[in-house]
């Protein structure tokens, strides 16, 4: 794995067998699904980092009914070079596609159960787990950096990517989930669309919009449960949607594009 970094002392990692290791003889085991845990305990404070297991769980459900995969190939339409890291990957979805297209690809979060999820499904990427502001992998060895609906972290990002190469940031449209919102409240408002503060140099902005039917109430549950929504307003939330059997419901995301 020639990108990747001892999290302890900075050099690089050489695999070994079944474990990493490097120069200074720091020892990473992999797991049994193939993944390395790069994430030291002095490096996060929750023994539990990332997203809330209910959140999680009902993106994974949700994901998997391909409402989103329009952006997965729009996603991947537009990688470029050889290697391809997923920041904030979750359980790989939009990962598994860039290695389908034959690119080197790694992916990390800073939540293992996510980590274990993807790389039990995807054996073509490499994942580990690891946080965005210590991503234990060599300067400037990234080609194209992907980064979806996750925390933004531009001195990593920037350390990272070698010179020229690209960074892809995806957050919400203002449209986005619109019918969800007007399901739940009685006056709701667009989206802010904030781009992050990034040091990188700005290539293009880019919209997919398109509307998606949820043919069942679960699904609509998913979808709500795996939004900021659901912790504003769980109780009257879940009451509201629950009596709802369809929903016609706008996806709108903004595909950011930054060059180094
Ligand atoms: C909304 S999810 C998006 C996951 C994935 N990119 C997707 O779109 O399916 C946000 C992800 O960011 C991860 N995350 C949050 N803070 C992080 C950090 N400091 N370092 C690495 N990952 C982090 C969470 O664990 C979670 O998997
Ligand atoms: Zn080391």
């Amino acid at each position: 794995m020639p990108i990747l970094t001892c999290p302890v002392c900075g050099h690089d990692l050489a695999s070994s067998g079944n474990s990493f290791v490097c120069a200074q003889g720091h020892l990473f085991d992999l797991s049994k699904e193939g993944y390395l845990n790069l994430l030291l305990s002095s490096q996060h404070r929750s023994r539990h980092p990332g997203d809330a297991p209910e959140s999680a769980r009902a993106r994974r459900s949700f994901l998997s009914g391909g409402y989103y995969a329009p952006l997965r190939i729009f996603v991947a339409d537009r990688l470029r070079g050889k290697i391809v890291l997923d920041a904030c990957c979750g359980e790989g979805y939009y990962t598994s596609a860039a290695a389908e297209r034959g690119f080197e690809t790694y992916g990390f979060d800073i939540a293992k159960d996510m980590v274990r999820m993807a790389a039990k499904a995807d054996k073509r990427s490499f994942y580990f787990v690891a946080g965005l502001h210590t991503v234990p992998v060599r300067t400037a060895s990234v080609d194209t950096l992907t980064h979806l609906f996750a925390p933004f972290a531009d001195e990593s990002f920037a350390r990272i990517l070698r010179p020229g190469g690209t960074l892809m940031t995806v957050i919400p449209g203002e449209r986005h989930l619109w019918e969800l919102k007007a399901a739940l409240y009685d006056a709701p408002y667009p989206n802010r669309e904030t781009p992050p503060a990034c040091s990188l140099t700005f290539v293009r902005s880019e919209r997919l919009r398109y509307t998606f039917e949820l043919t069942d109430t679960q699904s609509i549950l998913d979808l709500y449960r795996m939004t900021p929504y659901a912790y504003k307003t769980a109780r009257t939330g879940e009451a509201k949607l629950s009596a709802l059997g369809s929903l016609r419901v706008t996806a709108d995301f903004l595909v950011l594009t930054y060059q180094r």
